[in-house]
């Protein structure tokens, strides 16, 4: 089971790398799945492929830079012309939620600034309906008992993500809130809840954001599924 997770998200990576082209800006995601896109940009690039690009993680920043991927900052450029990333759920609009990794803020600081932006995640993560996945928050530190209980107050179930003994931090150096809110009816109008909450810095709702999702499946097919058609 874990391996067949394994080749869904390699076939899907795969895939995505086909719409790079040399002179690209590309935005590098971050996971599991993101890592099989950045191994194999980095294989394109040692074969000649001439783009540059920026992280959405310190981890992804790193691995990118050992491949001898150029890593370029926001001040030297203005859009992306590719991002792919995975996600934890993708429903029938393609809305997502993301930020089981803890890089959700970066994720859509970077997805918002993206011309083309590729979801890729092995079958199991489509889903009829978001919030299965319990939905990432990302908050700050200080005041983050009061911003819990807004989220609460929203019908959302708050558990401090933990790192050991300790809260975890982001590499932004917030805290993560991941809220079980139930299955969601309307992702929209939540995401505007949640991110209304001062303390919030992002939540991990990606609405209307991804222009395709590569779905791969253990048996080596992909899935290519573009807003409001499965093709
Ligand atoms: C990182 O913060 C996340 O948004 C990831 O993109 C998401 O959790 C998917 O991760 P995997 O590809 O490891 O399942």
């Amino acid at each position: 089971m874990e391996n067949a997770a394994i080749n869904g998200k390699k076939i899907a990576a795969g895939k995505a790398i086909e719409y790079i082209r040399s002179g690209m800006t590309l935005g590098l995601g971050t996971g599991s799945t993101a890592y099989w896109a950045i191994q194999g940009i980095g294989e394109q690039v040692k074969q000649g492929l001439s783009v540059r690009a920026i992280a959405t993680s310190l981890q992804s920043e790193s691995l990118a830079r050992e491949l001898g991927i150029p890593i370029v900052p926001f001040s030297e450029i203005d859009h992306l012309d590719i991002t792919i990333d995975g996600a934890d759920e993708v429903d029938e609009k393609l809305n997502l939620i993301k930020g089981g990794g803890g890089a959700l803020l970066r994720e859509k600081i970077v997805a918002s600034a993206t011309r083309f932006y590729i979801i890729i995640v092995d079958e199991s993560k489509l889903v009829h309906r978001l919030g299965k996945f319990p939905l990432p928050v990302e908050v700050a530190p200080f005041g983050w008992e009061l911003t819990s209980r807004r989220l609460e107050e929203l019908g959302g179930q708050p558990k401090m993500r933990m790192a050991g003994a300790d809260a975890y931090l982001t590499d932004n150096q917030h805290y993560i809130l991941d809220c079980s809110f139930g299955l969601i009816e309307n992702p929209a109008e939540l995401h505007t809840q949640v991110s209304g909450i001062t303390g919030v810095m992002e939540d991990g709702f990606f609405i209307n954001m991804a222009d395709i999702v590569i779905a791969g499946s253990p048996g080596g097919d992909t899935r290519l599924l573009k807003k409001g058609v499965t093709i």
